[in-house]
């Protein structure tokens, strides 16, 4: 059955609005699902084969229906097979080398088809992104180094019109800035390009290793030779393929914030400690008491929250992704802290909502200020982008009284079945 199923399953989870009542402490364990940061570039990447791939361990989350929607708009032939959160992809017949506005401005990873289009197929005529509430997301850095491979482009009515003479041909890359979308387009435009690539000043997310590693058992020939350096070989064909997704670890960072925020204790199972390095020990750094097993971690709350000051960083820094889970967490410590928003330009929409609740924060340029002694009153609350929308959810479990947090179709997009897995603790 094709991708139905999968948009049915989606679809009975699509809320816009959640009622929170708090405050709230929590108990039990919540089990961590496959990465969304992961699925997608992977995803994009089976248009390189065309023998059958079978992923498992996707999340059941609306950007991979989005994506899985694209494949299938494309021509892939998908089936959602009856193990638990698993799909099955042939790519043999040949893919439309075309990624429609519709699909690409809800899901901006959309544009991570173009490396695949153009090394497979020689074309790609993809839709721009387009901002989002977060920043204006260009993709000049992917257009840059696709040129260094052969690629020749025109923009025209925001679709970038994409082809190569012949092959992609092999080429010395490095990066300007840290882009983990770029590195993803050019790890996969690469991988079936003629000869060898050195990509440099890549980005180094777990979720660009798990990449790496999917397209290596593929029969990719990919290997870092440096701490962000990657030599690729290119192939010019793949083998039938099993791969289990990685574990998701900005939902694991934001359910251990919630714990140490609500001063509760929690087992985050699922996870592998070692890919969240940086967020536990900010998290102990704050009061937190943690342990950590080979694949959970116990986290219990602390009554005293420190204050801290934090500048968000690519890997292994601390993770833009989960800044305003850890404001809402600021905003009970005693005393003021400033958070630094490096990667994006505009990410600080969560604060004027977390202000109507009571906290006290004030942005200046790409700082954030945070009083701190804050007793969260609950509220009716707007989602804007995806992780404002669970810091919403955050500082509504901590609040006294009921939150009312709309426009929460933000949050399917990225935190597989929230409610249920809050409701169970
Ligand atoms: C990925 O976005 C993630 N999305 C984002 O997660 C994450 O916040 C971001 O990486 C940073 O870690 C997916 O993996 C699907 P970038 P991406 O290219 O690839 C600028 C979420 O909540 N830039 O590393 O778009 C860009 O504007 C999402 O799951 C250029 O200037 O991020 C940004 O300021 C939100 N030119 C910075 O670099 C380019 O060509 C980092 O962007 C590309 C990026």
């Amino acid at each position: 059955v094709h991708g139905a199923n999968w948009s049915n399953f989606t679809k009975s989870l699509i809320m816009d609005k959640l009622e929170v009542f708090g405050a709230r402490k929590l108990k039990g364990q919540i089990k961590i699902s496959g990465s969304k940061n992961a699925s997608l570039p992977i995803l994009a990447a089976t248009i390189l084969s065309k023998k059958k791939i079978h992923l498992s361990n996707l999340p059941k989350v609306k950007d991979v229906e989005t994506m899985i929607k694209l494949l299938e708009s494309v021509g892939s032939k998908i089936k959602i097979s009856k193990k638990k959160n698993s799909i099955c992809i042939n790519n043999n017949k040949k893919i439309k080398t075309f990624a429609p506005y519709s699909l690409v401005k809800t899901m901006r990873a959309g544009i991570l088809v173009l490396g695949p289009m153009l090394a497979r197929f020689g074309k790609a005529k993809v839709s721009l992104p387009g901002g989002c509430s977060i920043g204006t997301r260009p993709i000049d850095i992917h257009l840059k180094a696709l040129k260094k491979l052969g690629t020749k482009y025109k923009i025209i009515d925001g679709y970038v019109h994409a082809f190569v003479k012949k092959r992609l041909k092999g080429a010395k890359i490095k990066f300007a800035k840290i882009s983990v979308g770029a590195t993803e387009n050019l790890i996969i435009a690469a991988s079936m390009a003629d000869g060898i690539s050195i990509l440099s000043n890549c980005a180094i997310e777990p979720e660009i290793k798990d990449l790496v590693n999917f397209i290596n058992k593929m029969g990719g020939k990919i290997k870092w030779i440096g701490r962000r350096t990657l030599k690729i070989h290119g192939v010019s064909d793949f083998v039938e393929t099993e791969y289990k997704i990685t574990q998701d670890r900005i939902e694991a960072g934001t359910y251990l914030i919630m714990a140490a925020l609500t001063q509760s204790t929690l087992k985050i199972n699922g996870i592998d400690p070692k890919i969240i390095k940086t967020e536990i020990d900010v998290l102990k750094k704050i009061g937190a008491k943690i342990t950590l097993d080979k694949n959970k971690i116990t986290i219990s709350g602390n009554k005293i929250i420190k204050n801290i000051n934090l500048k968000t960083a690519p890997y292994p820094g601390f993770p833009t992704d989960l800044q305003a889970q850890l404001m809402v967490l600021l905003c009970k410590a005693k005393k003021h802290s400033v958070i630094t928003e490096e990667i994006f330009e505009n990410r600080f929409m969560h604060v004027a909502e977390l202000n109507r609740m009571g906290a006290k924060i004030k942005i200046k340029g790409n700082k954030a200020i945070i009083e701190g002694n804050t007793d969260f009153k609950g509220a009716e609350l707007m989602a804007t982008d995806l992780r404002a929308s669970v810091s919403l959810i955050l500082a509504a479990l901590s609040a006294k009284g009921k939150s009312l947090i709309n426009r929460t179709y933000h949050l399917d997009r990225g935190y597989e079945k929230i409610d249920i897995k809050l409701r169970k603790v």
